[in-house]
């Protein structure tokens, strides 16, 4: 059987009332361009979004990195962005760093996640979208999911789980060219724990089956301030997780996300604020945030899509939901103190350092 491409596409191209939601109009206009354009060559769509971005995932038989399925993307993105602009909606285009297209949208602003797959006779997949948050904060559910049986039942239950995984993990500081390395759990368990606690620097690009030899985890790892150079808003990631049978279940996928773990995002990209599960289509409010993470289900038949299941839309969820609200609520209490604000190498706006330059002239030393 012809294998099929899942491809996750997303940007921000644009919000209402500033880092909300995108418009309707600039929905409709996204979708509609890859439902014309998309013709022939992709087998299915979805749109929708998280926060202030529009994610397009798309499936086809073209392998991942594709020039025409990425250009597609690209080309709905521009199409968006020229609704946002005509709309005066807020950071029209903020994603497209570039202003020409060449070969595939990694590190052009997007962000990625696609694995390519020979489809099992049942084939659920999870599509996960974050917003006000960067790529590592997909490091402790991950491990959590696929290291540890306090979530993954499966690790004790499961003899093919049982026989773990192999990490793929990137080094995001090291811009010149892809830094990775490859380590397998539960043998290198506590190394993979000791890249992954650094969050803004160690992220995991993708996970395989030791039992099948399948990738199951496919993640962004695109930083846009170290493509750009300087503050263009947060990384927002998305991820693409294969879940059941040999893989962990949905269920020990979804589970980490009850912790509501503390990320870096929030506000201008510069605090800490738990993550929070929520549900399709959810914008953002408190303080530019908090932190958010939707999660889609999806089964496929050759490459034909089910309408998506909305994982974090069900009651227990609304009470998650509330307790990381009570963390949001504490640690905003603290406001710019310590752990609430990131460090200085981590934050987005650098007008602070103008400041300390300044304020540096004023400092005196007292001779004793
Ligand atoms: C964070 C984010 C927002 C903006 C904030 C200020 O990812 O997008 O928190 O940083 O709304 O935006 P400006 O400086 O454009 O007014
Ligand atoms: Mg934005
Ligand atoms: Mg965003």
């Amino acid at each position: 059987m012809a294998k099929i491409t899942l491809s996750i596409i997303k940007a921000d191209i644009g919000s209402i009332g500033g880092h909300i939601k995108p418009s309707q109009k600039l929905l409709e206009t996204v979708e509609n361009y890859v439902k014309e354009k998309g013709r022939g060559f992709i087998i299915d769509y979805y749109v929708g979004f998280t926060g202030d971005d529009v994610a397009i995932l798309t499936t086809h038989k073209r392998g991942v990195l594709n020039p025409k399925i990425h250009k597609l993307c690209w080309d709905a993105f521009l199409a968006g962005t020229k609704v946002a602009k005509a709309q005066g909606l807020y950071g029209a285009g903020q994603d497209l760093l570039v202003s020409a297209f060449s070969g595939n949208v990694k590190g052009m602003g997007p962000q990625v996640a696609e694995t390519e797959i020979e489809e099992r006779p049942a084939e659920p997949f999870l599509m996960f979208a974050a917003d006000k948050t960067e790529p590592g904060a997909f490091n402790l559910p991950l491990y959590l999911s696929f290291a540890d049986p306090m979530h993954c039942a499966g690790l004790i239950l499961a003899p093919t789980i049982k026989k773990g995984f192999k990490w793929v993990i990137m080094d995001v500081a090291y811009t010149k060219a892809d830094r990775v390395i490859e380590l397998v759990t539960p043998e290198e368990s506590y190394d993979v724990a000791a890249l992954l606690r650094d969050n803004g620097r160690f992220v995991v690009e993708s996970i395989w089956s030791r039992e099948t030899q399948e990738q199951i985890v496919s993640a962004s790892t695109t930083r846009l301030h170290n493509i750009a150079g300087k503050y263009v808003g947060k990384d927002d990631p998305v991820m693409l997780v294969r879940a059941q049978k040999d893989f962990p279940a949905t269920g020990e996928i979804l589970s980490p996300y009850t912790i509501g773990h503390f990320v870096s995002g929030f506000m201008r990209g510069s605090h800490t604020g738990p993550l929070m599960p929520v549900k399709k289509n959810s914008p953002i409010s408190y303080f530019d945030g908090p932190p958010i993470v939707s999660c889609l289900a999806f089964s496929i038949k050759n490459g034909k899509l089910t309408e998506p299941a909305d994982c974090f839309d069900q009651p227990y969820w609304d009470y998650v939901r509330t307790k990381i609200s009570q963390k949001a609520e504490e640690i905003r209490r603290q406001g710019f103190s310590g752990a609430a604000m990131l460090s200085m190498s981590e934050l987005e706006y650098t007008g602070v350092m103008e400041t300390l330059k300044e304020l540096e002239k004023r400092f005196k030393v007292r001779r004793k």
